[in-house]
């Protein structure tokens, strides 16, 4: 007799010891009855499972007894699942459950309409999530060890969504299926579950199994569905959601890098007050007629911000010329496909973040991606490389993105046109990605002067090529402390924008003229705005 101790994963199942442990199998046999198979190490026991209230033998699925009516589902009292009779251990969460009779045959008719409706119409919103690398650690990992560690991830995941009460409907191999909304539903539930996101994120990087570092990528979105029962290809009817909301949650997760949270335009929507997001631009998405906008969710907002994005939850006081001129702006970038350099200056504290703010949300709402440079800030140690940044954004980077997430974006938007063959070695040397062995020769061969002069020019051809499957804003904070290799590449970007749908925004502090004359001289005749702000009380 084969193991039944066996999960399913993408590439078929794996087999497993239970190591001393018993715990049961639920299949349906032959003539239609339910058996449990009890696992002790060396062989499986079958049983029939008997109605806990009359003793008569049960029909595969069946949730009340054909000879007297007894309710039979287990009600786990960890996570209030309802499993299916002959569980000894909660499907959702894996806490032991009640077994005796007495204890839980008392389940009344409302507890199991609540727990187990049929398929009904709803809102929901949708997680999926999947580890990363999961091919090359079915081959490295010995079958056991493997099932181990996908074990550890399950219950990381069932942890971390039941304390946001979502409910994971299945484990797909090391995939997760999981609803917020159902069956238990709360105002909050797309809020709950990029919090949970953020949280399994966090919890399976710290991880520790078998000497596998984990990473997880997470899809989410919210949208109507019928969710409920639904036969699968199992034997048994699997909790699921019909919809194309499932399938954007799996597609938008197949586009996150590791460790990164993408949400669907509905969810951020919903949650957008209460978290920070980056731009990812539109994607094809298979199975979707037109393009989606996807977000990176970045972490939770901060409740008081000073400095930097996410300022606006208190409204905006004045500021209509300023807005009247960048919505000018806008408009004349979207008619003549040609964009210009912005450049906010003003006193410390005075507005400049904010007005930018305002300006990326009016040009997301024309249509427009917006990526933001790190601000640069020397005292903070961050953001020399605010233009490395741009790039990594335009390509659904992160600086924390793995090696094999940015080769991979790398080689997608070499295929998509984004990126010339010829360039893919300054891009990698931006990137710190090791050049490929078909570049290495060509890249040791060069010298520091044409790295320069190559990784210079890449940078705003990927951004040309990329505005003009999508106009884009690129926002660069606090020139006054940028370095003068950060100047010259917005030199070049800005005459970049002269020529195809790009705004590079920039803002400064009124101390130190960053954007000098031989500044201006490096951008030629290219259009720049320049936006003095007053304070606010002098208008
Ligand atoms: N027009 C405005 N209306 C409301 N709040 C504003 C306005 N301008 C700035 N603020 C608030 O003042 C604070 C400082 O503004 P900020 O944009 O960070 O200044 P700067 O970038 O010039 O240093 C922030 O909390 C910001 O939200
Ligand atoms: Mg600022």
């Amino acid at each position: 007799m084969s193991n039944p101790f066996r999960s399913r994963t993408r590439s078929g199942w794996v087999e497993g010891s239970n190591e001393g442990r018993s715990r049961p199998i639920i299949r349906p046999w032959r003539d239609g009855r339910q058996v449990v198979y009890i696992w002790d190490g060396l062989k499986a026991e079958r049983k029939t499972v008997t109605c806990r209230s009359c003793g008569a033998e049960l029909p595969a699925q069946g949730r009340f007894c054909p000879q007297c009516g007894a309710a039979q589902l287990l009600m786990c009292r960890a996570c209030r699942h309802a499993n299916m009779p002959g569980s000894r251990f909660c499907s959702q969460c894996g806490a032991k459950l009640q077994a005796e009779p007495s204890s839980t045959a008392s389940i009344s008719a409302p507890d199991i309409r609540a727990a187990v409706p049929f398929a009904e119409r709803r809102q929901l919103t949708v997680m999926f999530c999947d580890l990363v690398g999961s091919t090359a650690r079915s081959t490295q990992l010995d079958p056991e060890d493997l099932r181990e560690v996908i074990a550890a991830y399950h219950s990381c995941v069932a942890e971390v969504v039941g304390r946001f009460e979502g409910f994971v409907a299945q484990y797909l191999g090391d995939g997760a299926l999981v609803f917020f909304g159902y069956p238990r539903a709360h105002e909050d539930d797309a809020q709950r579950s990029v919090r949970a996101a953020l949280e399994i994120v966090d919890a399976v990087q710290s991880l520790e199994c078998r000497g596998q570092k984990l990473e997880v990528r997470v899809g989410i979105a919210t949208g109507p569905v019928v969710v409920g029962e639904i036969i699968g290809a199992g034997a048994l009817p699997e909790k699921g959601a019909i919809g194309e909301t499932p399938n954007l949650a799996a597609r938008l997760q197949a586009i996150a890098a590791p460790n990164a949270v993408v949400v669907s335009p509905s969810t951020q929507r919903l949650a957008q007050r209460q978290f920070q997001y980056r731009d990812l631009g539109r994607h094809a998405l298979k199975g979707f007629a037109q393009a989606v906008q996807a977000w990176q969710v970045l972490g939770a907002q901060p409740e008081r911000r000073s400095e930097g994005m996410g300022s606006l939850a208190a409204p905006l006081i004045g500021r209509g010329a300023e807005l009247a001129q960048l919505r000018s702006v806008l408009d004349s970038s979207r008619q003549q496909g040609r964009g210009r350099a912005v450049y906010i200056r003003g006193e410390a504290g005075i507005g400049k973040t904010r007005l930018l703010e305002e300006f990326c949300l009016m040009a997301r709402e024309q249509g427009f991606a917006c990526h933001t440079g790190l601000v640069l800030d020397f005292g903070a140690g961050t953001g020399r490389d605010a233009i490395g940044v741009l790039a990594r954004d335009v390509l659904g980077l992160t600086l924390t993105s793995s090696v094999e997430a940015m080769g991979a974006a790398v080689e997608l938007a070499t295929k998509q046109g984004l990126i010339a063959l010829d360039e893919t070695v300054f891009i990698n040397d931006l990137l710190d990605i090791p050049q490929p062995p078909q570049l290495r020769t060509t890249y040791d061969a060069m010298d520091n002067s044409t790295r320069d002069a190559g990784r210079r020019m890449a940078i705003p051809r990927l951004i040309e090529r990329a505005s003009r499957v999508q106009p884009r804003v690129l926002a660069v904070e606090d020139l006054h402390w940028a370095d003068r290799s950060t100047l010259a590449q917005l030199a070049v970007l800005t005459t970049t924008a002269a020529s195809c749908p790009v705004l590079l925004v920039m803002t400064s502090r009124l101390e130190h003229e960053a954007l000098d004359q031989a500044w201006r001289a490096e951008t030629g005749a290219s259009p720049l705005s320049v936006i003095e702000l007053a304070p606010l009380h002098d208008r």
